[in-house]
């Protein structure tokens, strides 16, 4: 196995500070120390600040669920990459709800991810096409698309963080999201079998897209994780709803773990 499974927890528009603090000082014990997962949960930004202190001397990592991609200047109601590194090893960009509800093109998208290089955070760079693009057969056009310039001109560090671990594809169907209708797990794989990592093949080369984790998303449970982590191409997954679950945050973990 070339990929260390991965398991982020999107937590959305949900949680104030105390609910924040009370949800990690649960989660805690239960994910701590479970060797051969990485753990990463994202809280709204006004709760990175306690949470990224409750994870001190944790092997549980932080992100933000978006950025901005300039460093400073008169952005009224962004935060910058700089302000996210303060915190955060990896930040979420392009998610489908920045695309539809705040207007995020791949262009955007692209900007973020650099930025996000630039300051040595981690991407979890998502994608993934909406029902209407399923129904009619589009989902692989609409896919190769957004790795193709979300990712165009992202140049890896040939030493170092050059081993592609520094950089999170999420497959998240929009019509599975929230709607407790997941793809099964063989489509999902298959998508990023056929469309998603010969996509990263073509922009980094073949050796690299091996070593890029591509996560699933869309209504993934405690029940159907094992399902997803049995695919040869799904290294983990993004999860919304059932992050917020202590029980079933940790039992997606374990069924990670290789
Ligand atoms: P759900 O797990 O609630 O379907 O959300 C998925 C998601 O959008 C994670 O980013």
């Amino acid at each position: 196995m070339i990929r260390k499974p991965l398991i982020a927890g999107n937590w959305k528009m949900h949680m104030t500070v105390a609910d924040a603090r009370h949800l990690v000082s649960e989660m805690v014990p239960g994910l701590q120390s479970k060797s051969g997962v990485d753990k990463v949960v994202c809280p709204p930004h006004t709760a990175l600040l306690a949470v990224s202190s409750l994870l001190e001397g944790t092997d549980i990592a932080l992100g933000a669920q978006n950025m901005y991609w300039e460093t400073a200047g008169a952005f009224t109601g962004e935060i910058s990459p700089n302000m996210v590194a303060e915190f955060c090893e990896y930040v979420i960009l392009g998610h489908s709800e920045r695309r539809t509800f705040f207007g995020e093109t791949d262009k955007d998208v692209n900007r973020k991810v650099q930025a996000a290089f630039a300051y040595g955070l981690t991407p979890i760079f998502c994608i993934g096409e909406t029902l209407e693009e399923y129904e009619a057969d589009r989902t692989y056009e609409v896919v190769f698309r957004q790795v193709k310039m979300g990712l165009e001109a992202i140049q890896f560090d040939n030493s170092g963080d050059g081993d592609g671990s520094n950089l999170v594809v999420a497959y998240e169907p929009i019509w599975a999201i929230g709607t407790g209708r997941a793809a099964t797990p063989t489509d999902a794989n298959q998508v990023i079998a056929e469309v998603i990592r010969p996509a990263l093949g073509e922009l980094f080369g073949e050796g690299m897209a091996q070593r890029i984790r591509v996560l699933y998303g869309g209504s993934v449970n405690g029940e159907n994780a094992q399902g997803f982590f049995s695919q040869s191409e799904i290294d983990g997954a993004l999860v919304g709803g059932a992050s917020l679950k202590v029980a079933d945050f940790i039992q997606i973990t374990l069924a990670a773990v290789r």
